[in-house]
């Protein structure tokens, strides 16, 4: 199974939201990162077949996905951004309301249903109706729709949004695990969603990937680049307002800086190894989330 995006571009009125995007997808986990506004959602709409491009295309194993029509979208599971509940349906009448959507058969819905709400930690919640629902399970109940036709490409955009921490592990091990096999394709701007299970990252931004690879791949453009420095109040302003900053912490009196830069920011400054939070830093520095 290979899905490939050749050149895909997607205009806004004038506003180029995605500009030639390339890409291939076999088997495996990808995690595309970006801040607000970068294209995530634009290229996931795209992958699904729900927004046609304004030029390029997707293909799967050679043929155009808007041409496959039916055959492609009974291959896929798709979790939105935003995404319409039924406030009075219950969990379960839910799954099964979207399985019929999908035309799944319904003693295998049924089953699956019972089957996912488990998985997603739902299952003593069942019987209640989503509107009393926190946005954390309103989230997995959304993963459970996703997976209802075992989808052999999975596409989650922005899954990790309102789980909790421990929500969060769960749902890294599920998807390490379901990566094993089919194409998963996850939108975060949160690193640590992507970090290490991510066979791939690709980072978007302003509707360019600025960059696509293994994680080590990566984040060896600033190997070397990466640094600490041990330093008062007043010297950490002056370094923020001088280098990108990925992080800083107190220790005892002091201010530990991690800085991006070329050349030793600091007479102290001792190298250390890159991470992909620094990486993301490097290219989304002073932009929100
Ligand atoms: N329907 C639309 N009409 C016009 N502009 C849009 C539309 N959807 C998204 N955009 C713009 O396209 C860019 C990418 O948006 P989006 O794909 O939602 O990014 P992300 O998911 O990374 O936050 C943004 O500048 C956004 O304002
Ligand atoms: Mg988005």
């Amino acid at each position: 199974m290979q899905l490939v995006l050749d050149r895909l571009t997607k205009q806004y009125g004038t506003k180029i939201a995605l500009d030639r995007i390339d890409a291939v997808f076999q088997p495996g986990i990808y995690g595309l990162l970006g801040a607000n506004g970068a294209g995530k959602t634009t290229l996931l709409r795209l992958i699904c077949d729900i927004l046609k491009p304004t030029s390029g295309e997707a293909r799967l194993n050679g043929k155009n996905i808007g041409e496959l029509g039916e055959k492609y979208r009974a291959a896929l599971g798709y979790l939105p951004q935003e995404f319409g509940f039924y406030p009075n349906f219950t969990a379960t009448d839910f799954l099964l309301y979207m399985a019929s959507l999908k035309g799944l058969n319904k003693r295998y819905a049924r089953e699956k249903a019972a089957g996912l709400l488990e998985t997603v930690g739902l299952k003593k919640e069942q019987g209640k109706k989503i509107k009393t629902f926190s946005g954390g399970m309103k989230q997995r109940l959304g993963i459970a729709q996703a997976l209802l036709n075992d989808p052999e490409i999975l596409i989650l955009d922005e899954p990790t949004a309102g789980l909790d921490p421990k929500e969060r592990v769960k749902f890294r091990n599920f998807i390490r695990a379901y990566g094993e096999n089919k194409i998963v394709i996850l939108s975060t701007h949160i690193v640590t969603d992507v970090e290490h299970i991510a066979d791939e990252i690709l980072i978007l931004k302003d509707g360019s990937l600025v960059k696509k690879g293994t994680e080590n791949s990566i984040i060896s453009e600033i190997a070397g680049c990466v640094w600490e420095c041990r330093v008062t109040k007043q010297e950490a302003i002056h370094l923020e307002n001088t280098f990108t900053v990925c992080n800083s912490k107190s220790e005892d009196e002091k201010i530990v800086v991690r800085v991006i830069s070329d050349q030793k920011p600091w007479k102290t400054a001792t190298p250390v190894p890159p991470c992909l939070e620094d990486l993301y830093m490097h290219y989304f520095h002073g932009e929100g989330q």
